[in-house]
């Protein structure tokens, strides 16, 4: 009997405690979030393919017709796009990254598409992508030159975003190599935002403009987020464990920055999906879509869809995974704690949902366990009173109800990643509450 009571008077208070948490989940983490670039576009993170990290700068086509930037490279990826199932998981964006141009602007100072490599010009590989029902993404550069050398929109920015226009073009990645100031990086930055919204279409927004400003200044998240759809911060991704790391740990030790500037229309891009290439073993794959999903990154591809493994794809296309890199909430994830190599991320989701990923970083020894107490999750209130956990990842698994004072064990690989999904059991007293 007298268990029973004292069980009850502290459940009583669990209540009255979990109450002031869920209040205090209400007051935002940092800085509000400011306002977006009214451009319609990008309410959820953009989805899509890029040809820069598998491809690079590959101009030869006569020696390696298959791997060039050419038309016939994007003509083949927006075929497979459709016919393999990553249209309808949601990606929809196939992009041209740097080497698409001449060497010159035409006589009236329009840049134009290399004529060997793309002889049907931007505007008929346009159509053909919107044939497909997907949409075309193009380079260019802040600069007086493009990374890789080309010509750069520095003075041509109303020409550049009319001619973009003009073609068809959707997603505009600008590029911030030879910029000799930051002046003219804001500037510019800026100034092709108004011109491609002169233009009257809509066209994606994508911005190198903050990883440019990080050497020489800390950029205001609050004003580029006024301008772009999203952002790099931090350098390219490589197929390596040790860059997709590199860009892991940037980003948490700015996340107090970075984190509040994302939501619906703007988001910090932490660079592409490198799954399905050489360099991440099975399990590094997994902790990169786990974690782009939590950092609500856009999910940007540079692999080669004609040969792709059945297992990277059906990672990629992890339709539970994808929901919430998606989630319209709209708020980013970050990383919660870390010690003795485990980090522990979470991300709140819409219907009071949360993501948590628990990361295992230590690269000696076998899958090593790990407890959560629940309470400690999603603010304290990602699971109160209980919830029903689903691991997602590495392989979905339901792992039934969880009260809030329970603990959940996981074990995971070294390099791994195991993505949860907790959801509320009682959310319609949660939701009256709000
Ligand atoms: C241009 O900006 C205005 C005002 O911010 C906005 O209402 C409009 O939708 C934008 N147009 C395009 C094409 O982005
Ligand atoms: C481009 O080059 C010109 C001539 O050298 C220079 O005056 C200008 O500042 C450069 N612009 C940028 C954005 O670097
Ligand atoms: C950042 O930019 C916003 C919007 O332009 C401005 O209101 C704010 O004062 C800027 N913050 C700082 C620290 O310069």
């Amino acid at each position: 009997m007298i268990t029973v009571t004292m069980q009850l008077r502290s459940r009583e208070q669990q209540l009255g405690c979990a109450l002031a948490l869920r209040f205090l989940a209400l007051v935002p983490w940092g800085i509000p979030r400011a306002r977006a670039l009214d451009n319609g576009l990008a309410m959820t993170p953009t989805m899509g393919w890029l040809h820069w990290e598998r491809f690079m700068c590959n101009l030869d086509c006569q020696e390696e017709p298959d791997f060039c930037i050419s038309e016939q490279l994007f003509m083949q990826m927006a075929e497979l796009m459709v016919s393999d199932g990553w249209k309808d998981a949601g990606y929809e964006y196939l992009c041209i990254d740097d080497c698409w141009m001449a060497p010159q602007r035409d006589s009236k100072g329009r840049l134009q598409a290399d004529p060997q490599r793309f002889p049907g010009g931007i505007r008929r590989l346009a159509n053909y992508v919107h044939s497909k029902g997907l949409k075309l993404g193009i380079y260019a550069d802040v600069g007086n030159k493009t990374c890789a050398g080309f010509p750069g929109s520095f003075g041509y920015y109303d020409i550049d975003a009319q001619t973009f226009a003009d073609w068809g073009v959707d997603l505009l990645k600008f590029d911030g190599c030879y910029c000799d100031s930051l002046e003219h990086l804001a500037y510019g930055y800026k100034r092709m935002s108004f011109a491609l919204n002169q233009t009257g279409r809509s066209i994606v927004y994508s911005c190198e403009w903050p990883l440019y400003m990080w050497p020489l200044q800390k950029p205001n998240y609050t004003e580029i987020r006024q301008y772009c759809n999203h952002w790099r911060n931090f350098a390219d991704v490589y197929d390596s464990w040790q860059s997709v790391k590199s860009i892991l740990d940037w980003t948490s030790s700015n996340q107090e920055s970075i984190v509040d500037a994302a939501g619906p229309g703007g988001w910090n891009d932490p660079d592409m999906l490198v799954i399905g290439n050489f360099g991440l073993s099975w399990n590094q794959q997994v902790t990169q879509m786990a974690l782009w999903a939590i950092m609500a990154a856009p999910l940007l591809m540079s692999n080669d869809l004609r040969h792709i493994s059945p297992q990277a794809k059906a990672l990629l296309q992890d339709k539970d995974v994808i929901a919430i890199n998606q989630d319209p909430l709209g708020k980013q994830g970050y990383r919660l704690r870390k010690g003795n190599n485990f980090e522990v991320w979470e991300r709140p989701l819409s219907d009071l949902a949360w993501a948590v990923g628990i990361l295992n970083r230590q690269e000696i020894g076998g899958p090593r366990s790990f407890t959560i107490s629940i309470a400690s999750l999603g603010r304290g209130v990602a699971c109160n009173p209980a919830c029903l956990i689903t691991q997602l990842l590495p392989v979905k698994r339901e792992l039934g109800f969880y009260e809030w004072t329970s603990r959940l064990k996981t074990q995971i690989n070294p390099t791994g990643t195991v993505l949860l999904r907790l959801e509320e059991t009682n959310q319609d007293a949660s939701k009256s509450l709000l």
